[in-house]
């Protein structure tokens, strides 16, 4: 949800810029914007409505704007229309097609987030004879700041705390003032921001992958605190304005990794780098051959302690939640409830004290998950997290702590990081049926050794490219399709259905295949494109009768097994057989082929797979 990037240094500023906003594009990309201050105070800012490329070219790549201070933005609307006028950066004056009014702006800044109460600051502001060119929220704060520098006659950061104050909603504002060349002012509340320091450098930005080429040295910036960045150095700030210091984190995370690296779409190479990803995320958590999350401190008293788990996400994250909620209740026989983040929030739900809340997110900064994280703390539940980016909000904030170690996501549609949470969810439910003693020795071992070799198995369904390749060029044309499975079929189903609606535009949906008659069915015609998941013995010849249902009324049939399957094959139009393994563990293979599918789907018709429309990667309002 719209990316900011800051430098301040001895490079020019734009350049700098321009790379970070491209590996921040996936935040939201319908508008951009740079604002350079250099040395004599005077600022040069550019907008473009549409993606980065515009503000490229009409920037020449960063020439005409010279100077080693500045901050840049990549939008995804909340106020006002996708134009340039609401594009960012904002400024404390006006906004006109004369450059030289710039340098009449006292302050300048870009933000992510929402001003809740903006519609009463900007009346008071309308009062004291501001102005506003634009519809945004972030018009209003920048302005408020500007304000508060006037009417007390204080510095920055006093006047970022007054407005701290002063507003509701979540904000990363990066600000520059006029009067404050070579530095660049940062405030938080509830939007990630990270700041990163090297040799006489420093670097601000929403997420690490804007700057993992510069720097790994990082600082996380709590809320309600604010930081004046220099070259090569930085202070933080309480609310009082009373500085304070904060620790330093090395990233660990390659700067390759968030490269495309030859690939023709970052969703492709995530989707090959599924196997390593699994492979270090299940070693991250093996000790002698045996599952150990002590590094996480999540005992076994904990895991046996617990009565019921609720598990709290969003998109993706929501969907390995479902599907992860059959294997817990099977293998360790505790009550799972799986709820959407945005709705856990706002339901009084009906929790024993002894509810372990499991919250999942690859970013860690999705603004409803971590709200129902902390309802759960504030009601005095036990908290675990599993997130992908290292220090994010999520991770800190939750008791306990299980990383995914899927490296730097890109592609706004998740494949990577679904399957490294899957795998830490499996592992989760084995480790919980050992310790409560729900399957002996050797049962956890069986378990252990069909976990350590997805992997592999995972790269093999990566052989199905081709076979996938064919089917989406045959349904190029499609208008919808509907997946269908039960049980963790079902779950995976949801995946599947989101990746190719995401990414392909297709209508799709997914059906409990039982529920498939009770209305739904009536959109089936001629030709629709039924994908039945057909993983799990139990109930393969319940969904198997479902898909007759529907090829009865005209519609192609493809099935995803496990091994051969007779019976599959004769009544299906197409099927596609992944290798065998434990059924508890099926949806990691199968979700390969519905992402590749997702992605074929995309390609064949010519859209933009790694950044689709009005989506992004990380949602940091509700
Ligand atoms: C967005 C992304 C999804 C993701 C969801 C939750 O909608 O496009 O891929 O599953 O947010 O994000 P999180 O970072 O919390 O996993």
């Amino acid at each position: 949800m719209c990316g900011i990037v800051g430098f301040t240094g001895n490079k020019q500023a734009a350049d700098v810029l321009l790379d970070g906003l491209s590996k921040l594009e996936y935040r939201g990309y319908d508008s951009a914007g740079m604002a350079v201050l250099d040395e004599n105070g005077t600022t040069s800012v550019v907008k473009a409505a549409g993606k980065l490329d515009h503000l490229k070219q009409k920037t020449d790549n960063g020439r005409l704007l010279p100077g080693t201070c500045g901050i840049g933005h990549t939008r995804w609307a909340t106020h006002g229309a996708p134009n340039e006028k609401n594009a960012h950066p904002h400024l404390s004056g006006a906004l006109d097609d004369d450059p030289s009014e710039y340098r009449a702006s006292d302050v300048i800044g870009v933000h992510n987030g929402i001003i809740e109460n903006q519609e009463e600051l900007r009346e008071k502001l309308l009062r004291h004879g501001y102005q506003f060119y634009s519809d945004t929220d972030t018009e209003v704060a920048i302005k408020l700041v500007d304000y508060y520098l006037k009417k007390y006659r204080i510095g920055p950061i006093d006047a970022i705390n007054r407005m701290m104050v002063r507003v509701r909603g979540s904000y990363a504002l990066a600000l520059m003032f006029r009067e404050h060349p070579g530095e660049i002012y940062a405030a938080r509340k509830d939007s990630p921001m990270i700041i990163g320091i090297s040799e006489g450098e420093s670097y601000l930005a929403s997420d690490v992958p804007a700057i993992l080429q510069y720097t790994r040295n990082v600082y996380y910036i709590e809320n309600y605190q604010a930081a004046r960045i220099l070259p090569g150095k930085v202070q933080f700030f309480d609310l009082n304005g009373d500085e304070i210091s904060l620790e330093q984190v090395t990233i660990t995370w390659d700067a390759k990794a968030a490269e495309k690296g030859g690939w023709e779409h970052f969703m492709m190479k995530e989707i090959h780098e599924q196997p390593q990803a699994l492979r270090d995320t299940l070693h991250h958590y093996l000790m002698d051959g045996q599952l150990d999350f002590s590094q996480a401190g999540l005992t076994d008293e904990i895991l046996q302690g617990a009565d019921s788990v609720c598990i709290a996400a969003c998109g993706s994250a929501w969907h390995v939640g479902m599907t992860a909620q059959y294997v817990i209740e099977d293998l360790a026989q505790v009550p799972v409830r799986v709820e959407l983040a945005s709705e856990f929030r706002y339901r009084k739900l009906l929790l024993s004290p002894k509810t372990l809340v499991v919250v999942i997110s690859q970013s860690g900064e999705t603004a409803d998950s971590l709200e129902a994280l902390r309802i759960a703390k504030e009601r005095g539940l036990k908290t675990l997290s599993v997130v992908n980016v290292q220090g994010s909000s999520i991770a800190r904030e939750a008791d306990h702590v299980l990383y995914t170690l899927a490296g730097p996501e890109i592609a706004v549609a998740t494949t990577k990081a679904f399957s490294a949470q899957l795998m830490v969810m499996y592992a989760l439910a084995v480790q919980m049926a050992y310790v409560r003693g729900r399957i002996d020795r050797e049962q956890y071992e069986g378990y252990m050794k069909e976990l350590s070799a997805i992997p592999d198995k995972v790269a093999s369904c990566l052989e199905t490219k081709a076979h996938i390749q064919r089917i989406a060029a045959r349904f190029s044309g499609a208008r919808d399709a509907f997946f269908i499975g039960r049980g963790s079929d079902y779950a995976i189903s949801l995946e599947g259905s989101l990746k190719l609606k995401e990414i392909s535009y297709v209508h799709s949906e997914a059906y409990a295949a039982g529920e498939l008659k009770h209305g739904t069915i009536s959109l089936v015609e001629e030709k629709t494109l039924i994908i039945g998941l057909l993983t799990q013995r139990n109930v393969m010849n319940k969904t198997l009768s479902n898909m007759a249902e529907c090829k009865a009324r005209g519609a192609f049939l493809l099935g995803i097994t496990q091994g051969e399957n007779s019976e599959a094959q004769s009544q299906t139009d197409d099927l596609i057989s992944l290798p065998v393994s434990d059924e508890h563990f099926s949806g990691l293979l199968s979700v390969i082929p519905l992402q590749l599918l997702g992605y074929y789907s995309s390609v064949s018709r010519g859209l933009d797979v790694d950044k689709p429309r009005n989506l992004a990667k990380s949602v940091t309002v509700e």
